[in-house]
């Protein structure tokens, strides 16, 4: 993951190297790069891009690369990580690849972002809920769902720590040996809720990490966490709160970096969502020094 990130930085890198000249003394900020920067303060309100375009992707489509990758052998995987899905269609498509790859390795690790709304609202079909669990957790080895996924898919409502553990127990007899809860919201603070059950029919061991809620909106956080938490219980599988504590560590310090870059380009944080500076913070996703702890249950 860290080896994909910084190859997709060092390109946006280049990018920004050469479209610097073109916007004078703008600042430049990772992907509003292509934005002019009035379009940037338009979206003060709206808080979500005013428009965007391209092709989605279907099923059909999805099943035609992955039957060009198998005509090539290139079908050994072992980590799929998927995030927002937009239609049924699209989803059940992603469960036959799941079976698929699991079919040339049986030991492929599965990592679920069930990506559904936040805040109480639902951003994508109301049926892709059913889907995603009664098909979808079912095969997953790892789920990242934050407080409203997590209800979500547990049919129940989350309230306190005790409400959040219980979740991710549900969640665990359901499929996922991994559970994080991302982000739970209380008392003005963020609490991520981890739970590692290491053998079926065992209690899980469960752990949080407190975190200051910043007030400001970023956009991409959950993408960020759900490939950081990937690539830190890749390299230690049996110790889900260290892979938590680094990639919380990793994240946090790219949001403050994110907060101040905005500052001194002259734009108010509370204003606008974020674009966080993920090229800027590359030393902090490889090599995050760990401030946030976590405590064990
Ligand atoms: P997304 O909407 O990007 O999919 P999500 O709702 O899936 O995100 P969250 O749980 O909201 O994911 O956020 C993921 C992580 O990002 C949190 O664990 C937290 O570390 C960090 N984060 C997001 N917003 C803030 C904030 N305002 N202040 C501090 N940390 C934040
Ligand atoms: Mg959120
Ligand atoms: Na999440
Ligand atoms: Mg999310």
């Amino acid at each position: 993951v860290n080896f994909l990130v910084c190859l997709v930085a060092e390109k946006l890198e280049k990018l920004e190297a050469l479209l610097r000249p073109r916007l004078a003394r703008r600042p430049v900020m990772d992907r509003t790069i292509i934005y002019p920067w009035t379009v940037l303060e338009s979206r003060i309100k709206v808080k979500r891009y005013p428009t965007f375009k391209g092709q989605v992707l279907n099923g059909q489509q999805l099943w035609e690369l992955v039957e060009g990758l198998e005509a090539n052998e290139l079908l050994y995987y072992t980590h799929l990580l998927t995030g927002y899905i937009g239609s049924v269609s699209f989803l059940s498509t992603v469960l036959e690849v799941v079976n698929k790859l699991r079919s040339v390795n049986p030991k492929l690790t599965y990592v679920c972002d069930p990506v559904m709304g936040d805040e109480g609202k639902l951003y994508v079909p109301q049926e892709l809920v059913a889907v995603y669990r009664e098909k979808v957790v079912p095969v997953a080895s790892m789920l990242t769902p934050n407080q409203f996924e997590a209800e979500l898919l547990t049919n129940s409502r989350i309230e306190s720590e005790k409400d959040g553990r219980e979740a991710c127990n549900l969640l665990h007899a359901a499929g996922p040996s991994m559970v994080v809860i991302t982000s739970i919201n209380i008392n003005g603070n963020l609490l991520l809720i981890g739970s590692h059950q290491k053998e079926k029919g065992l209690p899980a061991e469960q752990f949080k990490i407190v975190i200051p809620k910043i007030p400001a909106y970023f956009t991409g956080t959950g993408d960020l966490t759900t490939a950081l938490l990937l690539g830190w219980s890749n390299k230690y599988p049996d110790n889900l709160e260290k892979a938590a504590e680094l990639a919380v560590s990793s994240l946090q310090a790219l949001l403050r970096r994110t907060i101040s870059d905005y500052k001194s380009a002259g734009h108010d944080p509370k204003s606008t969502s974020l674009e966080i500076r993920l090229i800027q913070s590359q030393d902090d996703i490889r090599n995050p020094e760990i401030k946030f702890r976590a405590e064990r249950y």
